[in-house]
C-alpha cells in the first residue's frame, strides 16, 4: 500500500457545502467595489523576488521570513506573491494604465502565499480580496476605500468587528517623530532583540504585547500626534467624511502594519470572535511605492481583505450567508424509459437557467427521494412508468409534500412559474 499524500501544513481547503459559503463571502465582499466602478485585474501568482523585497520591505516579517522564494529554470529567483499591491503597481507601471485617467481603480482576489507558523486563522495560503486605487490624494478616496470594505462586512451581515484608523505621515514629518521615538526607546529597560528591533524599526515596538515592555511605552510619542498640517488636514477630512457615510471607527495611534510601503491614512479590520488572528482586513495609504518601484510619483491607497478569516468570522456569528440549496430541482426517473427522459428534462430545464440534478444509478423511489431531500432542492419531478404513458410527470413541493400531475410539453414553463 502506498502512503496516502496530504494537503500541504497550513493550507486550508474549501469543500461543498463550505465553499458555497467561501463563494458567496468572496462574492459579497467584491460587489461594492464593484458598484464603485472598480475593474478586475488578474495577476500573476509569482513575481520576481526583487519587487517584494523593494515593494513590502526587506525589514519586514514578510519578506525577511515569510517568502516562498524558488531559482526557475533559467536561475531567476522568483517568490509566490506574499501580498497583492505591489503587483499591481508594478502592473499600472507596466502597462502604462496610469498615463490614463487618474485614479486608476482595480480589483483582484485569489491565493497569496506566507511561510507563517500555522495556526487557527493564519495559514500559509491565503485568501484575500482587495483593491487599490492610484493616482489621486484626495481624502474622498480614503474614505471610499474604507466604505467599500465595510460595506462588504456588512451586507455579510457581520456586527461584531471593529474599524481602526491612524495616519502614519508622510516622507516629510515621518523621519523626524522617527527620531524622536527612537531616542525614547533608547533610554528604556529593554531586551537586546527588543532594542535591535527598536533600530531597524522603532514603530513596530509599539506594538509590544509583553506586559513589561508595554509598561515602558506608555508614555511613548505618537505619529497622530507629530504630523505635519498637511498630513492632520488630511486625517482629518477622511474622519469627516466617515463620520458622514455612518462607518464606525476608533483611533488606534499605536497601530503597527506587517508592511513597509504604508503613509497617511492606515486601517484594520478587526473580528473579536477569532482569538489571536483577529484582524479579518486591512490597508492604507502607500504614497511612495509607485516611485520607489520605478514609477511617476504617484500616491495611492487600497486594502487586503482575508477571505478566509472573514469566513471564520461568520461562522463564529453564527451566519449562513451561502444559499444552502445545491439546487432548485431534482428529477427521479423510475425506469430505463424514464432515465432517458430524465436527462432531457434536467438539459432543458438547465438551459433555462434552473439547477438541477438527477437520480443517478437506477435508485428505487426511496433511495431516490433520500438525493432529492439532500440537495435541498424546492421541487422533485418524479417520472414513472405510467406517467410517462400519460405524458406527464409528478412535481412535488417537498415543503409541502403537495403533488401535481403536469403534462410534460408545459413542465419547464410549470417548474419556472412555481420557483419564480
Ligand atoms: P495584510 O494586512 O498583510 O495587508 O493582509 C490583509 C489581510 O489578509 C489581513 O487582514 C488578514 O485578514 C489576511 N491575512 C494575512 N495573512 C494571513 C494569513 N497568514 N492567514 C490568513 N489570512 C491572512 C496586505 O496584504 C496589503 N497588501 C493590503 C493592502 C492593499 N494595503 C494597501 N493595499
Amino acid at each position: 500500500m502506498n502512503d496516502k499524500i496530504a494537503a500541504p501544513k497550513g493550507v486550508p481547503e474549501y469543500l461543498p457545502p463550505d465553499s458555497a459559503a467561501f463563494l458567496a463571502i468572496r462574492e459579497a465582499l467584491t460587489r461594492p467595489a464593484v458598484l464603485a466602478g472598480y475593474g478586475y485585474i488578474e495577476l500573476p501568482v509569482f513575481e520576481e523576488t526583487a519587487l517584494f523585497v523593494r515593494g513590502v520591505g526587506e525589514s519586514t516579517d514578510v519578506v525577511s521570513k515569510e517568502m516562498y522564494t524558488f531559482e526557475d529554470r533559467g536561475g531567476r529567483s522568483l517568490t509566490l506573491r506574499p501580498e497583492g499591491t505591489a503587483g499591481v503597481i508594478r502592473s499600472v507601471i507596466e502597462h502604462g494604465l496610469d498615463r490614463g485617467q487618474l485614479p486608476v481603480k482595480l480589483w483582484y482576489a485569489g491565493p497569496f502565499f506566507r511561510a507563517e507558523r500555522p495556526q487557527h486563522g493564519r495559514y500559509r495560503q491565503l485568501q484575500q480580496f482587495g483593491i487599490e486605487a492610484i493616482g489621486s490624494d484626495d481624502p474622498a478616496l480614503d474614505a471610499e476605500v474604507i466604505a467599500i470594505a465595510d460595506d462588504g462586512y456588512r451586507a455579510l451581515g457581520l456586527t461584531g468587528y471593529r474599524l481602526e484608523l491612524t495616519s502614519l505621515g508622510c516622507a516629510g514629518c515621518r523621519p523626524a517623530y522617527r527620531e524622536k521615538l527612537t531616542a525614547f526607546l533608547a533610554d528604556l529597560d529593554l531586551d537586546e532583540a527588543t532594542q535591535e528591533r527598536a533600530r531597524v524599526n522603532p514603530l513596530r515596538v509599539l506594538d509590544d504585547k509583553r506586559e513589561q515592555v508595554r509598561a515602558q511605552l506608555t508614555d511613548a510619542p505618537l505619529m497622530l500626534d507629530n504630523l505635519c498640517d498637511e498630513c492632520a488636514t488630511h486625517f482629518a477630512a477622511v474622519r469627516t467624511l466617515l463620520e458622514g457615510l455612518d462607518v464606525k471607527y476608533e483611533i488606534n495611534a499605536r497601530m503597527v502594519r506587517g508592511l513597509d510601503y504604508y503613509t497617511r491614512t492606515t486601517f484594520e479590520f478587526v473580528h473579536d470572535g477569532l482569538g489571536a488572528q483577529s484582524g479579518i482586513g486591512g490597508g492604507g495609504r502607500y504614497d511612495g511605492l509607485m516611485e520607489s518601484l520605478g514609477g511617476q510619483p504617484l500616491s495611492g491607497i487600497g486594502f487586503g481583505l482575508g477571505v478566509d478569516r472573514t469566513f471564520l468570522a461568520c461562522r463564529a456569528e453564527g451566519l449562513d450567508v451561502a444559499q444552502q440549496a445545491r439546487v432548485d430541482v431534482y428529477v427521479v426517473p423510475l425506469g430505463d424509459e424514464a432515465r432517458r427522459r430524465a436527462a432531457l428534462i434536467a438539459a432543458s430545464l438547465r438551459r433555462a437557467g434552473v439547477r438541477v440534478d438527477l437520480a443517478y444509478g437506477g435508485r428505487g423511489l426511496k433511495g431516490a427521494m433520500k438525493g432529492a431531500d439532500r440537495s435541498g432542492a424546492a421541487l422533485t419531478v418524479v417520472l414513472g412508468e405510467r406517467d410517462l404513458e400519460a405524458g406527464e410527470a409528478q412535481v412535488k413541493r417537498m415543503s409541502t409534500g403537495e403533488q401535481v400531475a403536469v403534462p410534460l410539453d408545459q413542465l419547464d414553463q410549470n417548474i419556472k412559474e412555481q420557483l419564480s
